[in-house]
């Protein structure tokens, strides 16, 4: 193939500026599916989750045929990136198999903080931008204004944005042929050892893993023997091919092109993005720059609700890392909730997904316990033992505070755009978090004006509901983003959940000594209105080491009360009778105290 007419772009939007809905577009205007395929909508989300939430998770790439104004046919590969922070180093990864970018913006909401990041990224990758100003049909569409906002925030040329609506089908011949003149061919030389980027993977059930690679230099085949540097495995190519988006075999992929392969691989697990693929027996002298292994950094524990389904939660998760290598999950064990896992996710969406699929896709009942960061914690030597740092996936999990030295945890630096209105609220919201603020300026004018947002805060403030309240407070307006600055020392200590006595180990928590009384009271109050009364007192402490912080009291019941409840017919005390025998089996007893799982959950899901 000649290089000269290959275009490797990919699309970058915030949530629901309309790249998926452009993506469509481009692949129907190009001819890669007949109208009636198209129906299916969104082509390139296929998962079912993509698509009733309209998040892009895993980035997949089609290649369309295009005849420019010149005559000639062009190669276009536009390749599919996920929209959310959560999958930050993915995007990062497939922005470096392109050459440049669409970036689209939503022509009445103007530049939001995704657009943003997504951006700057494309900028740092030596990306050429076009910038499309999408949903021009709306009666709210301001284009000119998103046109100036595009320069004043971001500081691109958009005197020749192309103003388009990726539902009328507006813009879409201008969007292909910007892409053919403005964005620069690849280049590559395709005599040269072979050296390919392994930008996705994802587990097929007929194919196997399927592999999505830009050569960069030397050409693939079938019949290969590869090498993945960083992962120093080999493996023998058994299909090459390119998706349109239809799978399509092809004799090879040379320099400059992208496309899949499959090399008989079991797991994804086994296939790290970012790695560098090169030839067995010729192989080129340098990986790839940049390569990273991602961790997990959010945990959580993930317990069901029927203990009898303990396996089927196990089953479950290993059929879901088939095709997710970043979520990871060990077993464990809780007095509260019986047998479960400790999970890994990359954010909280990651999070979210991974246990809305669970549910849905697996039919499992599940509780979630709260999330967790890593702590890197300092440990002083003892008699046995010389001094050691760990990271504390699980609160459980906390060492001796006498050995404590010191804890770090994460930061993150984060934008936030919004409305002038919610601005107080915001502030008040990053305040309460330990937020440290970085920059308050305004972006826009008259009545679009924004003001945009810098902060440092501890990501165990963010994971703790931050994305909601954010959310909620500015009726949706405010739009947020972050990135992981590295961690920093804490004054963080661990609280403990007791009731009746008995400390509750699924409810501890690690929180800043500061907000700790706060949030216990906030745990205290919520349990006493779940737990059931019982025939004696029952207090409900938060405590740090054996410091109480808080307290709450469940009242005893009242004789009457449960004399009322022996009375009536037998058919009703029968049927009372098993309702108890089932309420059992889900009760866990604390000291004489029964909670009903029930109040865990409740409990869990406030936060
Ligand atoms: P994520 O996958 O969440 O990143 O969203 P997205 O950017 O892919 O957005 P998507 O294409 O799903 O579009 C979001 C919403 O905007 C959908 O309801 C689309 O129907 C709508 N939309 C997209 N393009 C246009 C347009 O040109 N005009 C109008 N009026 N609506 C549009």
């Amino acid at each position: 193939t000649d290089l000269s007419k290959i275009r490797n772009f990919s699309i970058i939007a915030h949530i629901d500026h309309g790249k998926s809905t452009l993506a469509d577009r481009l692949i129907q205007r190009t001819g890669g599916l007949t109208d009636r395929e198209m129906t299916h909508g969104q082509m390139l989300d296929n998962m079912e989750i993509e698509q009733e939430r309209g998040i892009t998770i895993k980035a997949q790439t089609v290649r369309l045929d295009w005849k420019a104004a010149d005559g000639d046919t062009y190669t276009l590969n536009l390749m599919d990136t996920p929209g959310h922070v959560d999958f930050a180093y993915e995007v990062s990864r497939s922005l470096a198999a392109c050459e440049g970018a669409l970036l689209v913006v939503d022509a009445a909401q103007g530049v939001e903080a995704q657009t943003l990041a997504n951006v700057y990224q494309s900028i740092e990758h030596d990306h050429e931008i076009v910038p499309v100003i999408n949903k021009i049909d709306l009666p709210a569409a301001e284009p000119e204004r998103v046109r100036e906002e595009i320069e004043e925030i971001i500081g691109l040329d958009a005197s020749e944005a192309v103003l388009a609506s990726a539902k009328s089908g507006i813009g879409i011949d201008e969007i292909l042929q910007a892409i053919v003149d403005k964005i620069p061919a690849p280049k590559g030389d395709r005599d040269a050892p072979l050296k390919a980027m392994l930008v996705d993977s994802w587990y097929d059930p007929y194919l196997g893993v399927v592999i999505l690679v830009r050569v960069i230099e030397g050409v693939l085949k079938k019949g290969q023997n590869i090498r993945f540097m960083a992962a120093g495995t080999q493996h023998l190519v058994d299909r090459v091919g390119c998706f349109t988006p239809k799978r399509i075999e092809l004799p090879e992929l040379a320099a400059g092109e992208i496309g899949f392969i499959t090399a008989q691989i079991k797991e994804v697990a086994q296939t790290a993005v970012g790695d560098t693929i090169t030839d067995v027996k010729r192989p080129t002298a340098e990986a790839l720059p940049g390569f990273k292994e991602v961790q997990p950094v959010v945990f959580c524990g993930l317990f069901p609700v029927d203990a009898a389904e303990f396996e089927k939660l196990r089953d479950s998760l290993y059929k879901l890392r088939l095709n997710d290598a970043s979520f990871s999950f060990e077993m464990e064990t809780s007095a509260a909730l019986g047998f479960g896992f400790r999970c890994g996710f990359l954010g909280l969406l990651h999070l979210e997904i991974i246990q809305e699929r669970l549910t849905r896709e697996y039919d499992l009942d599940l509780i979630t316990t709260a999330p967790s960061v890593v702590y890197k914690i300092h440990l002083s030597h003892t008699k046995n033992e010389d001094a050691k740092d760990i990271d504390l996936h699980n609160p459980a999990d906390m060492p001796d505070p006498n050995r404590i030295v010191s804890i770090e945890e994460p930061w993150i630096a984060a934008t936030i755009y919004t409305p002038d209105e919610y601005l107080g609220a915001i502030l008040k919201l990053c305040q309460d978090r330990r937020g440290i603020q970085k920059e308050l300026t305004y972006v826009g004018h008259g009545a679009s004006t924004r003001a945009q947002l810098k902060y440092e805060l501890p990501l165990n403030e963010v994971v703790f509901d931050f994305y909601d309240r954010l959310k909620s407070i500015s009726k949706g307006y405010a739009s947020f983003d972050y990135e992981q600055i590295g961690t920093r020392e804490g004054d963080l200590v661990k609280m403990s959940i007791l009731v009746n006595e008995e400390p509750v180990d699924a409810l501890s928590m690690i929180v800043h000594r500061g907000t700790a009384e706060q949030r216990g009271r906030g745990m205290c109050e919520r349990l006493k209105e779940l737990i059931p009364r019982h025939m004696f007192k029952v207090p409900i402490q938060a405590a740090i080491g054996g410091k109480v912080i808080a307290r709450e009291t469940i009242a005893a019941l009242r004789k009457d009360v449960t004399a009322k409840c022996y009375g009536g017919d037998a058919t009703r005390k029968r049927k009372l009778l098993e309702k108890q025998k089932k309420g059992k089996a889900r009760m866990r007893e604390y000291g004489s105290v029964s909670i009903p799982q029930e109040a865990f959950i409740a409990a869990l899901r406030m936060g």
